[in-house]
């Protein structure tokens, strides 16, 4: 099976980075499954895949949250596509300021939720194939919040992190065969930036040029090619940036991120 002839399973691919991941891997070949709350925009993105590639895409409404609906959907769009999902991208996450408790669900509890269910379908002594999970934490993740109200964010995106360093160490996925790694974007043009005026006022502030959503899914692409190819680690945290690279996260220098950044 080649990297891209295979079945993807993208949380919060309907826009954004997720979107431009799946249209990133149905142009390659592959096929992809898109969970996403906005039922509108996810049809859409359903409809625009498939009329370049036909088939190559399923939508299915659904809040990451919901652990019952997503294993009702990871079965149903396995029987739909008559194959086994073998990567999972846990891309779905939110900003949101005043509510910590529903930042943490979706951005980390969720992240785990879908990771645990990925590794108990995957896993090869259980009658699974294998697989790939690829966590999109943030750089937000690889630094302490400096301000009052990223601090669910931040803390939710080092979490996401830690997470995915800790499941490589754990030894457990050799068995089961499955690999892991996470992406750290910086600043983004997307809507959760949009959204988010303390966003704005960073990126104006340290005159940051934010990467393109093509930026982030060409490095997207990059880590799951090195992740075949065996030049990724298992484990391994790409910070995706104008000169994006594979950072050892104890030895991170926080100066690194504090950079205008342009691609
Ligand atoms: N844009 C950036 O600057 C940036 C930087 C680093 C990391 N990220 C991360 O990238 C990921 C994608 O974000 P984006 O920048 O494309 O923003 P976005 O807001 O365009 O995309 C997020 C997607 O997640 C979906 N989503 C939110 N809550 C959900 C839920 N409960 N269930 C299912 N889907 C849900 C949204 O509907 C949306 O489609 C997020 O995890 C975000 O934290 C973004």
């Amino acid at each position: 099976m080649s990297t891209f002839n295979q079945i993807f399973l993208i949380t919060g691919g309907s826009r954004g980075l997720g979107k431009g991941f799946a249209s990133a891997i149905v142009q390659r070949g592959g096929k992809v499954i898109i969970i996403d709350i906005l039922k509108e925009v996810g049809e859409a993105t359903e409809k625009e895949l498939n009329e370049a590639h036909p088939g190559q895409c399923l939508f299915y409404e659904g809040d990451v949250t919901d652990e019952l609906l997503m294993r009702n959907i990871w079965e149903d769009s396995e029987k739909k596509l008559d194959g086994k999902i073998s990567v999972l991208v846990n891309n779905a996450g939110i900003y949101n300021a005043a509510d910590w408790r529903k930042t943490m669900n979706i951005n980390l509890i969720s992240v785990m939720q879908m990771s645990y269910i990925a590794l108990e379908k995957m896993n090869i002594k259980n009658g699974g194939s294998g697989g790939t999970i690829i966590n999109v934490a943030s750089v937000a993740g690889l630094a302490y919040a400096k301000f009052h109200e990223a601090i669910p964010y931040s803390v939710s995106k080092s979490a996401v992190v830690s997470f995915t360093k800790s499941l490589a160490c754990s030894n457990v996925l050799e068995n089961y065969g499955v690999k892991v790694a996470a992406l750290c974007p910086s600043f983004s043009d997307t809507q959760i930036v949009k959204d988010s005026a303390l966003a704005e006022y960073i990126i104006k502030s340290l005159n940051i040029v934010p990467l393109t959503v093509e930026n982030v899914a060409n490095d997207f692409i990059i880590l799951l090619e090195d992740i075949y190819n065996e030049k990724a680690k298992n484990g391994e945290i790409m910070y995706v940036c104008s000169k994006s690279r594979y950072v050892d996260v104890n030895k991170f220098d926080l100066h690194e991120l504090i950079l205008p950044e342009s691609k």
